[in-house]
């Protein structure tokens, strides 16, 4: 008999077509609606894979009541919605997909960073809203992205592809990571900064780097206050990394100059929430790896992932 998986939303054709061959499939079908946590723990309880997105919370809760679960495919690069030292304690298998959607987060990345430093969103609505009288010198303007100085906290392979759009635009690029990063800096001409020289001396503050319990509210009311009153910062990793009341605080006090958002503490992020009431916030609705192709890739990868793992084959993307 195959194995049965519980998959937690409707997937492209390909994806469903490499899981139904090889697996029995119970599916989430609703498209914009996440499967609600009972029916999650039910499935699950009955299941030995997983396929789940980033909405979907793999905890000690739900491993202790799904005893035949030996797959855990995470259709995205980041696992923080999983716990993995109760999967490892277990012996579950978890995997993600890699590498595929660094290109398309960094233009995404990049997109946004523009967007927020021209004002582009308030201008597409300003016109719309038949409040263009006239063209006036200072009307809608914003810094400038070509020659600013860019510092990217979070030197992975999305910061590096990140680097390379900000060298098209001759930016000085400086990064922070945990790791120093000597070949990146010697490939990409880039310079290792400590964080706080980082927030001092950049134009644009790219967030890139993934959610653990040390990077969670990395960026607070201190790292904002170091930052300049020119300055724009940009998250497209997870919105947890920023401190949103005290991004809302600098934001409305103006001791920065903008924020770009693709990610929140809670997504969906409510229409009604302060930060969305400020003309200095450009919000996205975590579209960071949002281009067909990439999704496409992306829904395959995790499908191929699960696949291996439950016929016995190591799976190409093992997290642990
Ligand atoms: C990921 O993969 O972790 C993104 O946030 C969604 O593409």
């Amino acid at each position: 008999m195959k194995p049965r998986v519980f998959v937690t939303r409707a997937l492209p054709e390909e994806a469903m077509n490499i899981l139904q061959e090889h697996l029995q499939c119970r599916i989430w079908e609703e498209a914009d609606i996440p499967v609600p946590r009972d029916v999650l723990l039910k499935e699950a309880k009955a299941a030995d894979g997983l396929y789940t997105l980033l909405t979907e919370k793999v905890d000690e809760e739900l491993l202790s009541l799904s005893p035949r679960l030996k797959v855990i495919a995470n259709m995205a690069v980041g696992y923080d919605n999983i716990d993995i030292a109760a999967a490892r304690k277990r012996g579950i298998v978890v995997t993600n997909t890699p590498g595929v959607l660094n290109e398309t987060t960094a233009d995404l990345t990049f997109a946004l960073m523009m967007a927020t430093a021209r004002r582009l969103v308030e201008a597409a609505e300003f016109v719309k809203q038949g409040n263009w009288k006239t063209w006036s010198p200072m009307q809608l303007t914003g810094p400038d992205i070509y020659g600013a100085t860019l510092g990217v906290i979070g030197m992975g392979r999305i910061g590096e592809a990140v680097v390379r759009r900000a060298k098209g635009f001759d930016m000085n690029i400086m990064y922070y990571n945990r790791n120093r990063k000597p070949e990146a800096e010697q490939e990409l001409g880039i310079v290792y900064a400590s964080m706080d020289e980082l927030l001092q001396q950049s134009d644009f503050v790219v967030v890139l780097t993934p959610l653990t319990p040390e990077t969670r509210h990395l960026i607070g009311a201190r790292e904002l206050s170091m930052m300049k009153p020119s300055a724009v910062l940009i998250n497209t990793s997870r919105g947890p990394v920023v401190d949103e009341q005290a991004l809302y605080d600098a934001l409305r006090q103006k001791t920065i100059w903008a924020a770009g958002l693709d990610v929140f503490e809670q997504e969906p992020i409510g229409p009604d929430h302060p930060l969305l009431q400020l003309e200095n916030l450009v919000a996205l609705p975590h579209i960071g790896s949002a281009s067909i192709a990439t999704r496409r890739k992306m829904a395959v990868m995790a499908a191929e992932n699960l696949v291996s793992a439950l016929t016995g084959k190591e799976p190409p993307n093992r997290v642990v």
